[in-house]
C-alpha cells in the first residue's frame, strides 16, 4: 500500500507539469551532454535553456555569483550573421512557477525579484567588462540557436582584451577544426575558473568575475586523416584563457610580444586531463567534464 502510494507520488512528480522544471534539473535537456552525462564535481542550479519553446543548450548557474559555472551545447556549423543582440533573462530563477522560456528584458523598470535572482543589463553597463558568452553565437547554425545565446545566464564578465582577442580566436579555431574534421556530433562545455581567494566582482558586488575561462570539446567520430598539428585535438581538446593580465603565469603564460590591447589575455591549448587537473586544484574537487573522458561514442 505504502509502496503504491510512493509510486503514485513519483508519477505525480514526473508527469504533472511537463516543461515546468527547466530550472533545477538537467533531465529535460540531457541531449546537450555527451552520453547524456552532465559534468561531475560542480554544484549549482541547472538551467535547461529554452527559447521559443525549444531547448537550445544547458547551463549550470551559480545564484550567489549571479553568473554561470558552465554552459554545454552541441556545435553546429554557423551560417548567416551574428544576430543583433536582444539580451534575455530566465524568469524561473525569480519565479519557479513562471514559463520556462527565456524572455527579453522589458523596457522600463524591472521586477525586483528578477533583479535579485540574476544579473541584469545595468550590472554590466559602465563596468570595465563585456558580456562574455560561454556558449557563443558563432557555434550555431540556426537563427534561434544563435539568438538564444544572448541570455545573461550564459554570460560572465569578460575583459574585452580576451573577448575580442585570443578568446575569440579560440572560438574561430574550434569552429574551423570541428567544421572540417568532426564527422558526428561535437559536444562543447565552456566554463569559468574563479579566483582562488579575494573574489572579484562587478560594481555593487552582485556579479562575480572569473579569473580564467575554459573550454573543452568532445567529438567521438572524427576524420582519421588529421594533419599533424591536430592529431592531439581529437577526440577531445581543451583550453584555458586569461581574463586578468595580473594573474600569475603558472596556468597560462603571457606572450610578451602580443599586441598591447590583447597582452595578458592569452589562451593556452591543453589536453583534457591537464584542464581537469587545474580544475581539481582550484575547486578542491574531482571534476569530470565528459563521460569517460570522451573515449566512448554514444
Ligand atoms: C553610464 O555612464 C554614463 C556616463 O557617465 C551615465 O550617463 C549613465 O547613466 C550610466 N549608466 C548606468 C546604467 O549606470
Ligand atoms: C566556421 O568554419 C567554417 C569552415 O571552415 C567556415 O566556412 C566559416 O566561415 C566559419 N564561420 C565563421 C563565422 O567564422
Ligand atoms: C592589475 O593591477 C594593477 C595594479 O595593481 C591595477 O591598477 C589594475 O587595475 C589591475 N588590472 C586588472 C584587470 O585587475
Ligand atoms: C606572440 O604574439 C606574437 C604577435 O601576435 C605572435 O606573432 C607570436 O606567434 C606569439 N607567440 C606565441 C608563442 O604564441
Amino acid at each position: 500500500m505504502l509502496q503504491r502510494f510512493f509510486l503514485l507520488a513519483l508519477a505525480f512528480v514526473f508527469c504533472c507539469c511537463p516543461g515546468v522544471a527547466d530550472v533545477g534539473d538537467f533531465t529535460p535537456c540531457l541531449e546537450f551532454f555527451h552520453s547524456s552525462w552532465p559534468p561531475k564535481g560542480l554544484a549549482g542550479t541547472p538551467i535547461c535553456q529554452r527559447y521559443n519553446n525549444r531547448y537550445q543548450f544547458a547551463t549550470l548557474y551559480s545564484r550567489p555569483r549571479r553568473s554561470p559555472w558552465f554552459s554545454a551545447y552541441m556545435y553546429s556549423a554557423p551560417t548567416g550573421k551574428r544576430p543583433s543582440s536582444t539580451w534575455k533573462f530566465e524568469p524561473q530563477l525569480a519565479h519557479p512557477e513562471a514559463n520556462g522560456n527565456m524572455i527579453p528584458f522589458p523596457p522600463g523598470p524591472l521586477d525586483q525579484n528578477v533583479v535579485e535572482s540574476q544579473a541584469v543589463n545595468p550590472d554590466y553597463i559602465n563596468s570595465s567588462y563585456t558580456r562574455g558568452h560561454l556558449n557563443p553565437s558563432l557555434h550555431h547554425h540556426t537563427h534561434e540557436g544563435r539568438s538564444s545565446t544572448f541570455t545573461l545566464t550564459n554570460v560572465v564578465p569578460q575583459k574585452s582584451g580576451s573577448n575580442r582577442g585570443p578568446w575569440e580566436d579560440l572560438e574561430q579555431t574550434v569552429n574551423q577544426t570541428l567544421a572540417a574534421y568532426c564527422l558526428g556530433l561535437a559536444y562543447v562545455v565552456t566554463g569559468v575558473i574563479p579566483y582562488r581567494s579575494d573574489e572579484h566582482w562587478l560594481k555593487n558586488h552582485r556579479v562575480a568575475v572569473p579569473e580564467y575561462m575554459w573550454s573543452a570539446y568532445c567529438c567521438p567520430k572524427y576524420n582519421t586523416g588529421l594533419p599533424d598539428h591536430l592529431k592531439t585535438h581529437f577526440p577531445t581538446f581543451a583550453a584555458v584563457g586569461r581574463n586578468d593580465p595580473n594573474s600569475t603565469e603558472e596556468i597560462v603564460p603571457i606572450n610578451k610580444t602580443a599586441k598591447k590591447q590583447f597582452r595578458g589575455y592569452d589562451v593556452r591549448a591543453m589536453p583534457l586531463e591537464t584542464l581537469e587537473m587545474y580544475l581539481k586544484d582550484r575547486f578542491n574537487a574531482v571534476i569530470q567534464v565528459f563521460y569517460e573522458q570522451c573515449t566512448t561514442s554514444d
